[in-house]
């Protein structure tokens, strides 16, 4: 017997910030697997700001959704049912599952994952995909030294407070960029960052001169913007901009602003390069295990924030960019046994 199925489905294309008219909830009952395919229930499902790119229609590192298509996601799942000689029903795995509640794909097309090794919740934030882009987009792209100053801008979200705690960790003097007070006083109290700017109620040029008042090597840019141009009037010789996203700018995908103060890398000899977990598939294994075991010792934290119920997805879209996110926002299916 099929269980009921809910699907989310791209209806309408959004002209600013998504909100519940572009998205449609479908109850179709789903294929029982064919051979080398499982079926699957949805624990958890992630909600990103990647979202409004992957339903717009320009050029980018993945395909966009179609409307009528069902909302791509990331998720971990369940096995329920298994034609697949690789998993067994109660297995885990993760990656693109759609944003639904139950699914049937190639077994190739997800990852498995071993559920004993850290809450079901961590693989979609510091053990995930906004955890393996912090590890790599700072450590590899970034590149900094011990005593270097790394700003870091959506500082207090899925991502940035991941940056933020290895930066530390790699002995740099770190400043965070975030909205509110309680976002600057979780970065400063929780975490010990150096410094915090309140963007929302400062004005970002004086408040990162009196930051890092040494100058910035390393920019971890998730904004774009206003806020890139007042970084770069502050670089250092051989500063490094990592361009992990641009969320000031997805409001109009179609014609962002670009940074008006580029001239600066050229004055500087800077650096600036964009990137995307996709380069870095082949080495999540290295970010997984330093990742765990710096969590594991107490080193980092992950700060999640977790709604119920596949119907509140359009409200959780409206959140992140609304910046009500206080770090990894993801929807919960399934209620998980007490630990
Ligand atoms: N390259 C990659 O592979 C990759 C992977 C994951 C994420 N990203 C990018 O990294 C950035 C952060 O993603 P995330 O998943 O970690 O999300 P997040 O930081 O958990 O949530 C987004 C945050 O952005 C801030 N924000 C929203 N609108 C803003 C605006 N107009 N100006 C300044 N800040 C704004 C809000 O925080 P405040 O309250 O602080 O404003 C909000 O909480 C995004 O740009 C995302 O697209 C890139």
């Amino acid at each position: 017997m099929s269980e009921p199925v809910t699907q989310v489905r791209f209806a309408q294309e959004a002209d600013g910030i998504p909100n519940a008219e572009n998205w449609q909830f479908t109850h179709d009952p789903i294929p029982p697997p064919e051979e080398g395919e499982i079926s699957v229930k949805m624990h958890f499902l992630s909600v990103d700001p990647a979202m409004k790119g992957w339903i717009t229609n320009k050029r980018s590192y993945i395909r966009p959704v179609k409307i009528g298509e069902v909302m791509r996601g990331f998720g971990v799942a369940e096995v329920t049912a298994s034609r697949s000689d690789y998993y067994q029903v109660g297995d885990f795995c993760t990656g693109f599952t759609g944003i639904q509640t139950h699914g049937t794909f190639n077994s190739r097309h997800l990852r498995k994952v071993d559920a004993s090794l850290a809450p079901l919740s961590s693989l979609m934030g510091g053990l995930g995909m906004p955890g393996f882009t912090a590890y790599f987009g700072l450590l590899d792209v970034g590149q900094p030294q011990a005593g270097e100053t790394v700003v870091v801008s959506s500082a207090a979200g899925a991502v940035g407070h991941i940056v933020c705690q290895i930066a530390k960790l790699k002995g740099c003097r770190v400043v965070a960029i975030a909205g509110g007070p309680e976002k600057c006083r979780y970065l400063s109290e929780d975490l010990g960052v150096d410094a915090v700017i309140d963007y929302r109620h400062e004005e970002i040029a004086s408040a990162l001169k009196k930051a890092a008042p040494n100058g910035i090597d390393v920019y971890f840019d998730g904004v774009g913007g206003d806020m890139l141009d007042a970084v770069l009037m502050q670089i250092n010789r051989l500063a490094r901009i990592v361009l992990c996203g641009a969320i000031s700018q997805y409001e109009n995908l179609i014609k962002p602003e670009g940074p008006g103060n580029y001239f600066q890398l050229i004055a500087q000899s800077g650096r600036m390069q964009g990137f995307t977990m996709r380069d870095y598939m082949h080495r999540i294994p290295e970010a997984f295990v330093d990742l765990l075991t710096w969590q594991n010792e107490g080193k980092i934290e992950f700060r999640e924030h977790i709604i119920n119920g596949i119907d509140q997805f359009p409200r959780a879209v409206e959140m992140i960019f609304q910046g009500e996110n206080q770090g990894k926002l993801m929807l919960q299916l399934i209620s998980e046994p007490e630990a």
